[in-house]
């Protein structure tokens, strides 16, 4: 005979699950060589897996140069084009996610952020980096930015781009705290 407090226990895990089933989470994100890309799908394919509604969505831009341009133009924050604003209306949760670039986020990143609707929005940021130069410089920056858009910071992590298939575990961890908190 089943004891009562495992039914409890399967009844308390199947609402959570029908409540975790019914969230739209939207992921936007830049990348220039890959590695954000690849931690994006990683993150979609994870979601999905936990029962989240996932929209993905790359910035797209061809105001790129080559690495010392691509760095000036972080440095001064140049208004590129993209070529559309990922909608964001219908996502409770955004998670965000760029390249570090000069001691900073790209440029895609703060145009989509001061385009886009954030108001009251749940947002999880995550960087990638290459030595690391600047990276906690960096996520500080997307932040105000995120909470300047009026964005709710749920949750924020960065991870070395050449690692993100072997340190995907530890970043899974983090947005997983994050959700069961939020
Ligand atoms: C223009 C440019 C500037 C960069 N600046 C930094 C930096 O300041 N600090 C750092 O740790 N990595 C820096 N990197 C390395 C990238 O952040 C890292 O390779 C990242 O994972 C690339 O992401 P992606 O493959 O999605 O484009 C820079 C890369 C580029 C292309």
């Amino acid at each position: 005979m089943t004891s009562p407090y495992i039914v409890k226990v399967v009844i308390a895990k199947r609402k959570k699950a029908l409540y975790y089933r019914s969230m739209n989470v939207s992921i936007i994100y830049f990348s220039l060589s890959g590695r954000t890309k690849m931690l994006s799908q990683y993150l979609a394919e994870y979601l999905k897996a936990e029962g989240y509604s996932v929209e993905i969505n790359p910035l797209i831009t061809r105001n790129i140069g080559a690495f010392v341009r691509n760095c000036i133009d972080a440095f001064t924050r140049r208004k590129v084009n993209l070529e559309y604003i990922p909608e964001t209306n219908d996502a409770e949760i955004l998670f965000l996610g760029s390249p570090v670039w000069a001691f900073d986020i790209t440029p895609a990143m703060y145009v989509f952020l001061e385009k886009a609707n954030l108001k009251d929005k749940k947002v999880f940021l995550y960087n990638t980096y290459g030595s690391g130069k600047g990276k906690d410089r960096a996520m500080a920056l997307f932040c105000r930015k995120v909470e300047s858009s009026g964005g709710k910071i749920i949750g924020k992590t960065d991870i070395k781009g050449r690692r993100v298939k072997d340190d995907f575990a530890t970043f899974k961890e983090t947005v997983q705290k994050c959700l069961n908190q939020s």
